[in-house]
């Protein structure tokens, strides 16, 4: 029998940790053979919702789930963490100005890196989930030096999944007929939705949609914008659906990207493609033995070109202000 993997959920009282927990509990996570140890970490106010939550999570007997522990001092939550998913942040609220919320955010993420530099475990595996969640990741970084740089990384799947289900109802294809997008940049409304080396059913993506026009008019903004779509739809910020994908990227970064597949995830840069080296943003990767690479030698047209930067100079400049508020 294996020894279960510990993993640390923050703000798992929230929406995205109601839809995350019992997917994590039931295997989605890292396996249908890998028994999980889930730790809950919450602030005061969120911890009564939390051992509800955990008290469910028991009523469902989960086969894979070996227990649940629930924490508001991020030193114990973190401690023996395998996986972190950070989840809770600080969302902006009217009139907050952008560095109001990267300080606000600063005083969440700063303390759980230095958890988790003093607490985790040797192969700890970070994803932040919680916004502005490249430079959220690169407060956390930071604040863990003696832990490997790449292991912290910051989600750009929803967007990914968002972007491949667009271009799927756009040519008709099916979801699994298309391989190789690209998410680059920032998650947020400058990110890049990349058609250029995708394929679909082994045909160029471009070529196939051949219609410029819907893709900076209409491709780009509505995978840009989706997030907004949904809070206006629904009254409430996507939650399952980033549980999905924060599933599918850890499960994706441990058990590996399909043969002639990609995926995206922000990472640190190590200077590819013009990326500042150390800003973490997302790129083409595959994945092996609980390792990534970014993709190398894409050619990048001018049309692309201009985008990537465009979203690439926004996180220099949130890294710049995180710099100036002395959180990095
Ligand atoms: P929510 O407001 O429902 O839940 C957040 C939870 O975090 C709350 O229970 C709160 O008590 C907790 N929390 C706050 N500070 C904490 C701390 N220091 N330690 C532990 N827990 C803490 O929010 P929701 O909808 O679950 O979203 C969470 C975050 O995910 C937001 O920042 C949101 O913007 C972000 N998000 C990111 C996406 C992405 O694609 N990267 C997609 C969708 C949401």
């Amino acid at each position: 029998t294996r020894t279960p993997v510990n993993v640390t959920v923050t703000g798992a009282a929230g929406q995205i940790g109601y839809a995350l927990l019992f997917r994590i509990a039931s295997g989605h996570l890292l396996g249908a053979d890998v028994p999980v140890k889930l730790r809950l970490l919450e602030i005061p106010q969120g911890m009564k919702a939390a051992e509800g939550t955990a008290m469910e999570l028991d009523d469902c007997a989960f086969p894979l789930l070996k227990g649940i522990d629930i924490f508001d001092d991020p030193n114990k939550g973190f401690e023996g963490a395998n996986v972190a998913l950070l989840v809770g942040a600080r969302p902006r609220t009217a009139g907050m100005e952008r560095g109001d919320l990267l300080a606000a955010n600063g005083g969440i993420f700063k303390p759980q890196g230095q958890a988790i530099n003093a607490h985790a475990a040797d192969d700890i595996k970070v994803l932040v989930v919680g916004n502005p969640a490249n430079t959220n990741a690169l407060i956390a970084q930071a604040s863990a030096p003696d832990v490997p740089a790449e292991r912290f990384t910051a989600m750009t799947r929803l967007d990914h999944n968002r972007a491949i289900s667009q271009l799927a109802k756009k040519t008709g294809a099916d979801v699994t007929d298309i391989k190789r997008l690209t998410i680059w940049g920032n998650h947020s409304a400058t990110q890049y939705p990349d058609i250029f080396h995708a394929e679909i059913a082994g045909k160029n993506a471009a070529e196939v949609v051949s219609d410029q026009a819907w893709l900076a008019d209409t491709f780009i903004p509505t995978v840009a914008k989706r997030g907004a779509a949904i809070i206006d739809a629904r009254g409430a910020s996507s939650a399952a659906s980033a549980a999905n994908a924060a599933i599918d990227h850890v499960h994706t970064w441990v058990n590996g990207t399909a043969e002639g597949d990609w995926t995206s995830m922000g990472i640190p840069s190590d200077g590819s493609y013009g990326v500042p080296a150390g800003l973490i943003s997302s790129f083409p990767v595959t994945c092996k033995d609980g390792k990534y690479e970014i993709v190398q030698g894409l050619d990048i047209n001018e049309f692309s070109r201009t985008r990537i930067d465009a979203s690439v100079q926004e996180l220099s400049e949130e890294r710049d202000a995180v710099r100036e508020l002395g959180l990095i």
